[in-house]
């Protein structure tokens, strides 16, 4: 399976890395190289990658699918939203540290990084970033295109809307709802539901 990473910055590195761990394990992909919009990284190599061209050069691009590697929540829906429409398939990606109960699901195009947890019960939505070191207690939901951040602990049965960002080290006690497209700054304590479209941070969370 021949996968092209869209995004060659931080987090499309990350992703790569991911990936790249996965082959080592003996999962069996081809990883392609980066496509990136900045004009200026085409022809590079980046983690010994090559950068092939800008995301308009998808067709021209070998590819079975895609994944994303664009951090923001709102850059990363709308590229999705593209690819879904030109019918793309889209990779997911899981760090062979993270650690999945059985009966999660993990949605088409989601990436796990290193040392993510997700306990019993949990569904997380596609194109979704569950970071580096992150945990999802039993029975949480994330929406698609949501992202917790490194080190953001969720208690059981947190339900996380689309395009949500749950900012590094923050946590939220059980069963509280955080609205979509909202943001909960780095460091807060969710102890409240958040509305959609709101940004909170602080201990307990409140809107900023
Ligand atoms: C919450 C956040 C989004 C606000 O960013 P912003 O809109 O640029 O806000 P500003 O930095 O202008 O700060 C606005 C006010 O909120 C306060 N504030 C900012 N972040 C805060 C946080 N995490 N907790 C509490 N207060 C915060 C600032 O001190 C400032 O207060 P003041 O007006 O009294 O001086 C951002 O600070 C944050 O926490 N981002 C998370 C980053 C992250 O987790 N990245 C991980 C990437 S993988």
């Amino acid at each position: 399976m021949k996968i092209v990473v869209m995004g060659a910055s931080g987090h499309g590195q990350v992703v790569a890395d991911i990936l790249f761990q996965m082959w080592a394990k003996g999962r069996e992909m081809e990883l392609v190289g980066f496509l990136d919009d900045d004009q200026k990284l085409t022809g590079t190599r980046i983690m010994g990658l090559p950068v092939l061209g800008r995301f308009a050069d998808l067709a021209a691009t070998p590819h079975d699918c895609v994944i994303l590697g664009i951090g923001d929540n709102a850059d990363r829906a709308r590229v999705h939203a593209e690819l879904t429409q030109a019918r793309k398939r889209f990779a997911t990606a899981i760090h062979p540290s993270a650690i999945l109960a059985p009966d999660v699901i993990v949605g088409a195009g989601s990436a796990l990084a290193a040392g993510a947890i997700a306990n019993p019960g949990a569904r997380i939505g596609d194109n979704v970033i569950l970071n580096t070191g992150a945990s999802i207690d039993h029975h949480c939901v994330l929406g698609a295109h949501s992202h917790v951040a490194p080190g953001a602990h969720l208690a059981g049965r947190v339900t996380v809307g689309e395009g949500a960002f749950i900012g590094v080290g923050a946590c939220a006690v059980q069963c509280v709802q955080i609205g979509a497209w909202s943001v909960v700054g780095a460091g807060a304590a969710v102890t409240q539901d958040v509305p959609e479209r709101v940004t909170v941070g602080g201990v307990p969370a409140k809107p900023l």
